[in-house]
């Protein structure tokens, strides 16, 4: 777990915390695992992130994705439940005041996310999180928009798969999927 506790017991209670809550039924789509520095670069590679793109980091964890695709000149908005990492995101966010303006937080619920405006998502969930998702969302995306998830394919959207890469063989695979053009 890569949070700044004050200790380490306050590192296990969170990481213990993070899982209880992805087991048992409730609104947590995955535990907080943040991507590596050079996969979130993948990631923005993958989708060809830069000054045009509104990036949608759903299941935002500390805001590194958002901080990365911001230094891009993106646009970048990260949903995030948990109150902890959201202020960790903030304090993150705040570091880098050449990026801080193009970027947003929201402490919330991925799934009830507008995202009518995104021209690519961010996703490094599970599998089940994945489906239950973007079935959620699938139909407010417009055409075009492209969505990348660290590791976890998408159920469903085989048709809608551009390409697949691994990052890193440490880390697995990139999914990158592609909403029609129409
Ligand atoms: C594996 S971490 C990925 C963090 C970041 N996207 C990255 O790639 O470094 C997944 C994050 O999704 C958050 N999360 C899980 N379900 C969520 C939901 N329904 N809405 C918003 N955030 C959620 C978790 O709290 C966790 O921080």
């Amino acid at each position: 777990m890569v949070l700044a506790h004050k200790s380490a017991l306050g590192g296990v209670l969170f990481e213990l915390k993070s899982w209880a809550r992805f087991v048992l039924p409730s609104m947590y789509f995955a535990v907080f695992y943040p991507s590596s520095l050079s996969t979130v670069e993948r990631m923005l590679n993958l989708t060809e992130c830069g000054p045009k793109d509104t990036l949608y980091d759903l299941g935002a964890g500390d805001g590194r994705v958002l901080i990365a695709a911001a230094k891009r000149g993106a646009k970048a908005i990260g949903y995030e439940l948990d109150a902890e990492l959201v202020a960790t995101a903030h304090q993150a966010i705040a570091q880098h005041p050449e990026a801080a303006r193009l970027c947003q937080m929201v402490q919330g619920d991925a799934s009830t996310a507008d995202v009518s405006s995104a021209t690519i998502i961010a996703l490094y969930l599970s599998d089940q999180g994945n489906t239950r998702l973007m079935r959620a969302l699938h139909p407010t995306l417009r055409p075009g928009t492209k969505v990348v998830s660290n590791f976890f394919p998408i159920t469903g959207w085989d048709r809608h798969l551009m390409k697949t890469c691994f990052a890193d063989p440490s880390t697995g695979p990139l999914h990158l999927y592609q909403v029609p053009k129409q």
